[in-house]
């Protein structure tokens, strides 16, 4: 999957890749975005997910929801005024609302015709970050939800840049949505291996932080955590009963450093979980007592990708409702033995490390995301080396590559 097309279909046993889908007809057309939310409702798991299309200046984006048996549930579209370059990669989903974020951007035409024309720069290059607007958080009712006839909501807050969203749950008796998220104060897509200087993880410009934004619905407005972490962090996940509600434990990447001015930073060398009181940042700020980081800190030269909680129970009748018993997976990229590795920790106790790590031996392209499948899926029979069948366990991990 990517951000300009269709999906692609995947074969679940073989993970042969079979090409475009308009998933039975219900996508009309692309583009259909990577990122999914599965929410568990009364009926049964819900899938969602979402594509932003440009028309002239204004995004129309189109919301899908799938039931548990893959069949379309809704399709819902939503109208952007000039968001067209809002650059919607991720969204969230509540009880009753979807969530996006605008990004404030613009498009350097000039760039495009005096560098992109000559091979000098890539079409994201001519996009740039623009601080002079604001970013802008909208909430848009789910059909068939309590809330279906409200109007959408839009609330400004300063300008910043988010790729990556953490969770968003409604407060029960209020009319107040919090929507985290990991936050950039701005962004710079001509950043690569041969201009990237010290300075870039030194000046705090485009350090990413685990950020809290409380929006009241009816005044649209909002109100957003200074950071609060300590570690910078990216691609966040939680547990999947929690989805689409309250929840209280991140999991995610993080830097090794910790600064408490949240100014120095560097890659995801950590693998971290950070509890935060559900209704902390609602009706004043976060307080340090409501925060909680536990990370393990890997080797020197070594990378971590986006952690998957996986719950201890996986029984549909018995389902884990700790967001902490269960175990974090994640794939570790070595950067001395240009190898990857995948770890198994224990969600409770980040900081003891991984119980388990499975060394492979190639190296895994770095940032991909990764989901757990806890249904056993069936596998194709594998052969030992005496030619006797090995027995697969019920573990599968779907990879698939996103930006
Ligand atoms: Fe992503």
């Amino acid at each position: 999957m990517n951000e300009s097309g269709l999906p692609y279909e995947v074969d679940p046993v073989t993970l042969e890749t079979m090409g475009l889908t308009r998933l039975d007809g219900a996508i009309e057309r692309g583009p259909f975005h990577a990122h999914v939310r599965v929410r568990e409702e009364p009926e049964g798991k819900r899938l969602v997910t979402f594509g932003a299309e440009v028309k002239g200046v204004d995004a129309d984006v189109i919301f899908y929801e799938f039931d548990d048996q893959g069949n379309l549930w809704s399709k819902t579209s939503h109208v952007i005024p000039s968001g067209g370059l809002g650059f919607y990669h991720d969204m969230v989903v509540t009880e009753n609302y979807y969530g996006i974020i605008e990004n404030p951007t613009r498009f350097d035409v000039w760039k495009m015709v005096t560098e992109m024309t000559f091979g000098k720069c890539s079409l994201a290059e001519c996009i740039s970050f623009d601080r002079s607007k604001s970013t802008k958080v909208h909430l848009i009712p789910r059909p068939g939800k309590a809330a279906a006839t409200k109007p959408p909501c839009c609330a400004e807050i300063p300008a910043c840049f988010t790729f990556h969203h953490i969770n968003a749950y409604e407060i029960p008796g209020t009319d107040k949505v919090v929507f985290d998220t990991v936050m950039l104060p701005e962004i710079s897509f001509s950043t690569n291996l041969t201009n990237l200087a010290p300075e870039y993880y030194e000046n705090g410009k485009s350090r990413s932080d685990y950020r809290r934004i409380v929006i009241d619905l009816p005044r649209q407005t909002a109100t957003v955590s200074p950071p609060f972490a300590g570690r910078a962090i990216e691609f966040p996940s939680v547990a999947p009963h929690v989805v689409g509600s309250s929840h209280r434990s991140t999991y995610c990447g993080a830097s090794a450093i910790v600064d408490p001015d949240h100014r120095a930073w560097g890659p995801n060398q950590a693998w971290a979980r950070i509890d935060l009181d559900p209704l902390a940042g609602v009706d004043g700020p976060i307080r340090s007592n409501q925060v909680k980081v536990d990370a393990w800190v890997a080797e020197p030269n070594s990378f971590v990708m986006e952690p998957i909680f996986v719950p201890k129970s996986t029984s549909s009748s018995s389902p884990s409702s700790s967001e902490t018993d269960g175990y974090v997976v994640g794939i570790l990229h070595n950067a001395d033995t240009k190898k990857a590795e995948l770890c198994v920790l224990d969600a409770g106790n980040m900081a003891a490390g991984p119980l388990c790590r499975i060394r492979l031996p190639h190296h895994i392209p770095s940032n991909l995301h990764g989901s757990w499948v806890p249904e056993c899926l069936p596998l194709p029979t594998i052969r030992g080396e005496d030619d006797a069948p090995v027995t697969p366990g019920q573990v599968h991990i779907v990879n698939r590559i996103r930006t």
